[in-house]
């Protein structure tokens, strides 16, 4: 057999710990597939006396993590996370070294990746990041590859994990969003900081590299809107269900007007697509190619297995020498595309009040909606439980007709400071 694929792994947590696991159970097999052994031989992370219930002694430790790119190694792994900080110097010089760079680090990929890629191409090394978007789904590798003929016309789905467990509990339960958070947290489910996952940034990270590599446009996180999931009551599962829909956080980008169209919100998406069946921590990803048609990529989306499993794809196709551009074409190929104005998309929305118990509410709502031009298709009106955070108010639900968005925004631009409203409208486009 040939010469062994050297590693240096820096970061030991969740998911350096599953890297190390799978090889240790694997190795043998990988071993065949790839033609040769891929064998850590160094590693890093913060504290060297932490029992990480793996053996690493047999590996040398360094301390400084940074330094992992001077090492005799063919690869270095990154699994420490951050957009900047010692992830971001080790890529850096472990790519100016001309050595593989493997990371599941989709922050650091959404803000950094075309830089990573140039550096990547300038120095002939690889640069992968299966791991980064859906965890152990192969969508990175199902869009540079496997539907690498096609045109993608729109790339959307369920993209953080923490989310979709908790809006398939809310829904499942009955219950609100800040008591499913707490249970999330202490089942591990959610970090003790949520913020990054329950507001839609952790999502908007994998958006941005998903849409560079369907659309063949340079990563453009900043592009991405992004909303999350905190806002959304026990009250708007119920009426969503009694409409026919579910409510999923999803990630959506498509060649919208004028540019490069990038969102992550909540959607109220049919019962009779395959998005509303996916609950708890799974991941799903829909790619819409012009020859391929629907493509469906699901699976788990986090957690040391699945993501190990994705991380040491990336090393076996380096092994076999296997890997081209980082973003499926050169970084001089992708398009500087500007974003798309969604003031112009059409669509279907839902919008929610909470709104005083008084008489002539509804009538300026429709008012509202009337002066903007938005045509509505149902409204509902219903009394709070009083437990839903917005106690004594009355909800009122308008469903629209298809649409232009900005009508929608111009409507309840018009409703800002009503002494009618008691909160915050919520409004939810509705998966077409
Ligand atoms: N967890 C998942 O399911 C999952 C899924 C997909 C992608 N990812 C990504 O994978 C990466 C790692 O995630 P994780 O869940 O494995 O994180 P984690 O459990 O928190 O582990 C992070 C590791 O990095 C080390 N580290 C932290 N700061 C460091 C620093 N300044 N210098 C050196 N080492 C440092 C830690 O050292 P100590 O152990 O000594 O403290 C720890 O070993 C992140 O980019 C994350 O977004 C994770």
């Amino acid at each position: 057999m040939t010469k062994p694929l050297r590693i240096a792994l820096a970061g030991l947590g969740t998911v350096g710990g599953g890297v190390i696991r799978l090889l240790d159970e694997n190795g043998a097999l990988i071993a065949r597939r790839a033609g040769r052994p891929i064998e850590i031989v160094a590693v890093s992370a913060r504290d060297r006396s932490k029992d990480r219930g793996v053996d690493i002694s047999r590996f040398a430790w360094v301390d400084d993590t940074t330094a992992l790119a001077g090492l005799d190694v063919d690869v270095v792994v990154e699994l420490v996370g951050g957009s900047d900080g010692p992830a971001l110097t080790l890529a850096r010089t472990t790519l100016a070294a001309g050595k593989g760079f493997v990371t599941a680090n989709k922050a650091m990929i959404a803000h950094h990746g075309l830089e990573l890629s140039r550096a990547a191409e300038a120095s002939g090394a690889a640069l992968k990041f299966e791991a980064a978007v859906a965890g152990g789904v192969p969508v990175i590798k199902g869009l540079r590859e496997g539907a690498a003929a096609n045109a993608i016309d729109r790339v959307y789905g369920i993209l953080n994990g923490t989310c979709n467990f908790i809006l398939s509990k809310m829904e499942a339960e009955g219950r609100d969003f800040a008591d499913v958070l707490a249970e999330a947290q202490a089942l591990g489910y959610a970090e003790a900081d949520p913020t990054f996952d329950i507001d839609g940034v952790d999502a908007a990270h994998k958006l941005a590299i998903l849409a560079s590599i369907a659309f063949g446009t340079q990563p453009a996180f900043g592009d991405v809107a992004a909303s999350g999931i905190r806002h959304v009551l026990a009250t708007d599962i119920a009426e969503a269900e009694a409409l026919g829909y579910r409510i999923r956080l999803l990630g959506l980008a498509d060649h919208g007007a004028g540019g490069l169209f990038q969102r992550v919100h909540p959607h109220l998406v049919a019962v009779s697509h395959p998005l509303a069946h996916v609950t708890g921590a799974t991941n799903a990803v829909v790619a819409e190619g012009n020859y391929v048609g629907r493509l469906l990529f699901q699976g788990a989306g986090a957690g040391d297995g699945p993501t190990a499993s994705a991380v040491v794809a990336d090393l076996i196709d380096i092994a076999r020498g296997e890997f081209g551009p980082a973003f499926a074409m050169p970084a001089d190929a992708l398009a500087a595309e500007a974003p798309a104005d969604p003031g112009e998309r059409r669509g279907r929305a839902y919008v929610r009040f909470a709104v005083a118990d008084k008489v002539g509410v509804l009538a300026e709502i429709a008012a509202a909606m009337r002066d903007a031009g938005v045509s509505i298709e149902s409204l509902i009106q219903r009394g709070s439980s009083g437990d839903d955070g917005v106690g004594g108010s009355v909800f009122v639900v308008i469903v629209t007709h298809e649409g232009p968005e900005r009508a929608v925004a111009q409507a309840l631009e018009r409703l800002r400071g009503s002494q009618s409203l008691t909160g915050q409208p919520l409004w939810m486009h509705i998966l077409g």
